[in-house]
């Protein structure tokens, strides 16, 4: 595609990526897997902290057969750190689908009906791996979009994604897909960054019209959600004899798949209901730490129980040797309650 046949938008985007693009190891490849992996891991964590993740991925899990081959805690170990683990866990499912169709579907259609890839992944990987015209919408294409043509239709409403999603679609050059999408990328995260963006210097500014109105920091348009909720989270870190007491965390709830020492959820009265059958010595190791995730608020206070014989506790939890603790694998916020205990 000449540049004349080309939106004078994608055209100045396209050229401003090849002066100022990110050198990223998985732009280098068209293997589907690879460009997979590193979206999962991109969705919600930023390029420096998910960097060494895909490379760790890579380096354990080569291809998406050795990947759908391991166990779900070696992924959720290898993810441990990254937060969000049911895309740790749709990544392994969808492995594993991919494993039974033999290789990777190479149709938009195809990628999006592995489990978790939503229109989003499924674009970033047809584009980047196959060549298809499917224009990337994320966080960064939203804000370049809005900004640059003074969009103020919320982004977090079915009417904005359809508006958002059209108007990306129509300007991305069918012949470019994989550069284009990159670009926006790229451009959002490093340019028409969400505050001080650098105008100043930016190859669109000419046609920007929020600039020209004065409105960039005023876009995109975010309608609130709803106050999150607080739990109140009891964590006592049951010890006895070198042993420590974990049970894996089920299905229907945060954090399914990792494991945690005793949990004990609702006011201290709950706690002290629990913990007074036990026998031991319950020592305060830290109040009101605070977890925030999208949805809810977690305040945690942090104990140790010591005891001289195991007491009775629910029929999931098992006694681990101290020193095998760090095979599995964690929340984050437990990971701060390990930090107090010594060991
Ligand atoms: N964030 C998530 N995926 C990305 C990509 N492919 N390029 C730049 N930023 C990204």
């Amino acid at each position: 595609m000449t540049d004349s046949a080309m939106h004078p938008f994608a055209a100045t985007l396209l050229r401003w990526y090849d002066a100022h693009g990110r050198d990223l190891p998985w732009r280098d490849t068209s293997d589907p897997y690879a460009i997979w992996l590193s979206e999962v891991i991109l969705q919600q964590t930023r390029i420096e902290q998910g960097r060494p993740y895909w490379e760790r991925f890579m380096q354990r899990f080569p291809t998406v057969h050795d990947l759908a081959a391991a166990s779900e805690d070696e992924v959720l170990r290898l993810w441990q750190g990254l937060g969000y683990y049911s895309r740790a866990r749709n990544l392994h499912a969808a492995a594993r689908q991919v494993a039974q169709m033999g290789e990777f579907p190479s149709t938009l259609d195809g990628i999006k009906a592995l489990k978790g890839v939503g229109d989003y992944t499924a674009a970033a990987i047809a584009s980047m791996a196959f060549g298809i015209p499917a224009a990337v919408v994320d966080g960064n294409v939203y804000r370049v979009l809005a900004r640059h043509y003074g969009i103020v239709t919320p982004i977090n409403t079915s009417k904005g994604k359809r508006e958002f999603t059209l108007l990306a679609q129509e300007l991305l050059p069918p012949t470019h897909a994989a550069a284009f999408n990159q670009a926006m990328m790229d451009f959002g995260a490093t340019w028409c960054t969400p505050k001080s963006p650098r105008c100043t210097l930016c190859p669109l500014a000419g046609s920007c019209q929020s600039l020209h109105n004065g409105t960039v920091e005023k876009l995109p348009v975010k309608l609130k959600k709803l106050q999150v909720k607080t739990r109140k989270f009891h964590y006592v870190y049951v010890r006895c004899k070198g042993y420590a007491a974990l049970h894996r965390r089920p299905a229907g709830d945060i954090w399914q798949g990792l494991w945690e020492p005793l949990l004990v959820e609702g006011d201290t009265e709950r706690l002290m209901q629990a913990v007074t059958s036990m026998g031991g010595t319950l020592i305060p190791l830290r109040n009101g730490v605070k977890h925030v995730l999208t949805h809810r608020i977690i305040m945690a206070d942090f104990y140790r129980l010591d005891c001289d014989t195991r007491p009775a506790l629910p029929a999931d939890y098992r006694w681990i040797p101290e020193h095998e603790l760090d095979r599995y694998a964690i929340p984050r916020l437990v990971e701060r309650l390990m930090a107090l205990v010594e060991r």
